[in-house]
């Protein structure tokens, strides 16, 4: 049975620079080992992994810069992961035998010019976490703590899940042979998600409850079996999801965008791209810091009120209710380090409506690079911080995509059919969504039929402009 404790830095590893350290984000204690819910032993905070070298001027900026382009030209199989490219920055460096890794990381940076029009915002981009190879941004963390449960030697790993973790972890613990289980609440997740983790061979446990509730009972179940627990709460998820904004900075040359906007759910990524921000500004690879907002669903608020009603103080659950299930979370785990975070940079909160996130998805489709609901809300939140005058057009403005569009198909097809928003609760709304329409057309196997088709759309619809 394995032990009760995730192993010591440097137990297990090839590497001789493993200084990483666990710290209580509340009493700011250190440890050198983390219990199972890897919560503080004296106060019940949250641990994040914190490395010495990181800020200690022992690493030379122009240097890692130099070295981790070099990697893209590197066959071996470590610098193709984008996400070990970085070791320099991730605990326990250089431990080539045993990362499991399916590649991730490397993702693009695209250029929306329609958006770009239709908010005023020039410098507008995409950072597509979608294009991971199981879909979404949960790859980049899964890979580094796939790797030290594997070290650890559980048998086990589990997590509770709105489907792009549970999807993510049943890939990485195949590759990493170990065994998982995924906890998802029923009929709450999408049909894609939820295939992925059986294809990926997990056992999956569809609860009658919603993803808060799966995450109490996961928390409950680690102290009593021996799985170890791959969510956000697991600090090693953080320290590869903090690759994105390496990635990101190298992929702008260094030069640090003024906004970044994140989708926010349970508040992990968000809290590990503002890490590896500030860890990028202590470290001299960058001299300032870009501000770091997070958007949330109207029905899934919980961060918009704490910030709001609690002054960052104390958490303000919901009940949490969106057709963005990704982020369909009422009490997220991570809130404390969000808020740290958000302040450090000096970001800002919002909240879109369910039509505002279903307009924002159809927009970015429109650019020919599609994205899950949980991440157009990034572009919905863009326009209510312009309209704020948080953001300002002159500024550059990077939209994290968290998720691909393929996760979400029934989504997609109820807003072409026009089937999304039934009723009459947001009928005035939804009445602006219809030229962003396109529904599938039936006919016969006629060519005359095809060709008529063809030229309404002609006459109707304005042909897409130019990039
Ligand atoms: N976007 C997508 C596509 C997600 O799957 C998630 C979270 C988020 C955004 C929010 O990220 O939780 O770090 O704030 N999905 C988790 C899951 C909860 O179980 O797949 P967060």
């Amino acid at each position: 049975m394995p032990s009760s404790t995730t192993p010591e830095p440097g137990s297990q590893l090839s590497s001789s620079r493993a200084t990483y350290r666990f710290r209580c984000i509340g009493c700011g204690g250190l440890s050198e080992a983390a219990a199972q819910d890897f919560r503080c032993t004296q106060c019940g905070n949250l641990l994040e992994i914190v490395d010495p070298a990181w800020a200690s001027g022992r690493l030379n900026p122009a240097t890692l810069k130099s070295t981790w382009w070099q990697r893209r030209l590197s066959n071996s199989w470590l610098d193709l992961s984008g996400v070990w490219r970085f070791r320099e920055l991730l605990p326990a460096p250089q431990f080539e035998q045993c990362a499991v890794t399916l590649r991730e990381g490397n993702t693009p940076l695209y250029d929306l010019p329609r958006c770009s029009r239709a908010t005023g915002v020039a410098q507008l981009y995409a950072k597509h976490q979608g294009m991971n190879p199981t879909g979404s941004f949960k790859d980049t963390g899964m890979t580094v703590a796939a790797t030290f449960a594997r070290q650890g030697g559980y048998g086990w790993v589990a997590c509770a899940s709105t489907g792009n973790t549970s999807a993510s972890m049943a890939a990485y613990a195949a590759r990493a042979g170990m065994r998982s289980m995924v906890l998802v609440p029923e009929g709450k997740i999408s049909w894609s998600k939820l295939s992925q983790a059986l294809d990926y061979g997990a056992l999956t446990c569809q609860l009658r409850t919603d993803f808060d509730g799966c995450l109490r009972l996961l928390q409950e179940l680690v102290k009593r079996a021996p799985v170890y627990q791959l969510n956000s709460i697991n600090p090693f998820r953080l320290e590869g999801q903090k690759t994105l904004a390496f990635e990101l900075l190298e992929q702008l040359e260094w030069q640090p965008p003024d906004h970044i906007i994140v989708p926010g759910g349970n508040l992990g990524n968000s809290s590990a791209i503002g890490k590896a921000l500030l860890e990028m500004r202590d470290s001299g690879l960058i001299s300032r810091l870009p501000k770091l907002s997070v958007i949330q669903a109207e029905g899934a608020n919980a961060l918009v009120r704490t910030l709001r009603e609690a002054e960052g103080k104390r958490l303000v659950s919901v009940r949490a209710e969106t057709r963005a299930t990704a982020i369909r979370i009422g009490n997220p785990a991570s809130w404390e380090k969000a808020v740290k975070v958000l302040r450090a940079t000096g970001g800002a909160c919002e909240q879109v409506s369910e039509v505002e996130i279903a307009q924002a998805k159809a927009e970015i489709g429109a650019e020919g690079i599609g994205c899950e609901p949980a991440s157009a809300v990034t572009l919905a939140g863009l326009k209510k911080l312009l309209q704020r005058g948080f953001v300002k057009i002159q500024e550059s403005v990077v939209l994290v995509l968290t998720g691909n569009l393929l996760k979400d198909p029934d989504f997609t097809m109820e807003f072409h059919s026009g089937d999304l928003f039934p009723g009459p609760r947001y009928e005035q709304e939804s009445g602006k969504l219809k030229p962003f329409r396109h529904p599938p057309v039936v006919l016969d196997a006629d060519l005359n039929a095809v060709i008529k088709i063809l030229d309404q759309a002609e006459k109707s619809t304005p042909a897409p402009s130019h990039a």
